[in-house]
């Protein structure tokens, strides 16, 4: 499916560079929240804390709405743990995935630097 799940080639990559992340272990993947059509998962979500995470759609089933769907999963489990504001990161290159983010109501704060790869990211937040 092309999901970067924990077992992924990058998720390892980024525990050997960085075994502090939580990003390639398993536990970290067991909460996320999947879509499902007809029984096949086509997107992902994941949160930790006020951190939303990992916002994916399978590309064959993009622009129908699943991914405004999955975001606002994600969004309530956040609030529903008790936050009243979230926040993510997207890479500065993402063109489409930041406009998503401000179409479904998220401000861009500022920027940073992956601490990993080295490229641009931009933190969104987002008051719930
Ligand atoms: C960003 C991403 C999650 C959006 O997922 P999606 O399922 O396509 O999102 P939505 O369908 O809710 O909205 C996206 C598009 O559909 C349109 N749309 C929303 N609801 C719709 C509906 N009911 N019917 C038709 N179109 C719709 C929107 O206008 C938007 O336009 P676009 O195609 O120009 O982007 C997806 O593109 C993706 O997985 N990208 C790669 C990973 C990524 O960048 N993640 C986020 C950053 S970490």
């Amino acid at each position: 499916m092309g999901m970067i799940g924990p077992h992924s080639r990058i998720a390892r990559l980024q525990h050997a560079r960085n075994p502090k992340s939580s990003f390639g272990t398993a536990a970290s993947w067991r909460g996320a929240v999947v879509a499902e059509v007809e029984g096949r998962a086509v997107g992902v979500v994941r949160t930790r804390g006020a951190l939303f995470s990992d916002l994916w759609v399978d590309p064959d089933v993009r622009s129908l709405g699943i991914g405004a769907k999955l975001a606002r999963a994600g969004e309530n489990r956040i609030r529903a743990d008790g936050h009243r504001f979230t926040y993510l990161f997207t890479a500065l290159f993402n063109a489409r995935g930041r406009a998503f983010y401000e179409r479904n109501g998220w401000t861009l704060a500022r920027f940073t630097q992956h601490r990993v790869f080295h490229f641009r990211r931009c933190v969104y937040v987002k008051r719930l």
